[in-house]
């Protein structure tokens, strides 16, 4: 491997001082063209790269946007980057991925590690039960500006950037109700999360409005994942007489539901209708393909960088929380409830490899 090319290389190669190479590359100062000239045709021909650390040092800033999301295995947050990488690239700033794996003690040691690395903004999706606003406050202190994304953490009053959770759960739920369903089950992501406890707050309003009782054990807490949607599913189908929907707060857990009716032997939506949350590139593609709520990801995400490149040009303006909006895509997996017998309204389980249990 050669070595990187130095300043003094440079200033060597064009015969004039460091000062100068400085000067013509930071532009801190006026230089003759003919020596300006004589600079850059070095810089040139040696492929000199400046070093963004070093140059980052002495500014204390350097031109990186920190990033951290939740969970780098869920097919929404790839998006949500790419937003902010489009919109980070066209100012020449560039991003630093920090995949929190849910894991708030994770989350924690990034946060605070991207601070020594002079990021000039950190853009964040808080993980469930993470407790890092008094983290992100540590960074307004330092002038270095943070957006949150998607959900914020208990006590933040900074800038966010979010969605209409409730209307979009709401709009899903009455689109279940409009069908003829009044066994409604939902699958909520983890409730310390602002925008999953949004989120069952429209499945409830939809359910009050059309006057709907909302059965206790038809609301199930689960983890944003296939796995704890599965498990969730196989809890609400065991139950006698069972929902005939289920409103999943997000794709995934809708993908374990579905799973779930499959083994039971339960058709979607003859059997059981499905709605979910984001509206996954390819819910169109599954079968039957997916009901959901659309969720602009990848607007989340450029929205929010905006914004901090706002800040980081120096906005100083109230906390902006901006909301943008959520749109219901009818599919295939939501019809009208078959009416049979009073055991399984419903529909009646098949082969499935999992029986029902009576719900007390
Ligand atoms: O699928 C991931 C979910 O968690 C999305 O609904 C998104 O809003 C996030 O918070």
């Amino acid at each position: 491997m050669t070595a990187p090319v130095t300043m003094r290389q440079i200033a060597e190669r064009a015969r004039v001082s460091i000062g100068t190479v400085s000067h013509v590359i930071n532009g801190t100062a006026t230089v003759r063209p003919k020596l300006r000239e004589r600079v850059l045709d070095a810089i040139r021909s040696m492929g000199y790269q400046p070093s963004a650390l070093a140059q980052g040092l002495r500014k204390h800033r350097t031109n990186m946007l920190g990033m951290v999301i939740p969970d780098i295995t869920n097919p929404f947050f790839p998006g949500v980057v790419r937003g902010v990488e489009d919109v980070a690239y066209k100012r020449s700033f560039r991003v630093i991925l920090c995949n929190a794996d849910n894991d708030p003690s994770k989350e924690a040691s990034y946060v605070r590690e991207l601070r020594s690395y002079q990021i000039a903004g950190l853009l964040i999706i808080p993980a469930a039960g993470a407790d890092i606003a008094g983290h992100l406050r540590a960074y307004a202190s330092a002038s270095v500006p943070v957006v949150c994304i998607d959900r914020v953490p208990d006590g933040w009053k900074g800038d966010a950037v979010l969605v209409a959770n409730a209307e979009g759960a709401y709009l899903a739920t009455k689109h279940l109700i409009q069908m003829g369903h009044r066994r409604l089950a939902v699958i909520a992501g983890p409730l310390k999360l602002t925008n999953a406890a949004e989120r069952l707050k429209g499945f409830t309003r939809a359910l009050n409005e059309a006057r709907v009782e909302i059965e206790p054990e038809f609301v199930q807490e689960a983890c944003f994942d296939t796995e704890s949607g599965y498990q969730a599913a196989l809890r609400l189908l065991g139950m006698l007489p069972r929902p005939t929907a289920i409103f999943a707060c997000n794709d995934l857990m809708a993908f374990g539901v579905l799973q779930a009716a499959r083994e039971l032997g339960l058709r979607c939506p003859e059997d059981l209708s499905i709605a979910g949350f984001d509206s996954l590139e390819f819910t169109q593609f599954t079968d039957p393909s997916l009901t959901s709520v659309y969720q602009p990801g990848y607007q989340l995400g450029a929205t929010a960088a905006r914004l901090l490149l706002q800040r980081v040009d120096g906005l100083r303006s109230a906390p902006k929380k901006v909301l943008l909006p959520t749109e219901l895509k009818k599919r295939n997996s939501v019809g009208p409830p078959h009416v049979a017998g009073p055991e399984s309204v419903g529909g009646t389980m098949r082969k499935g490899k999992h029986s029902g249990r009576r719900r007390r």
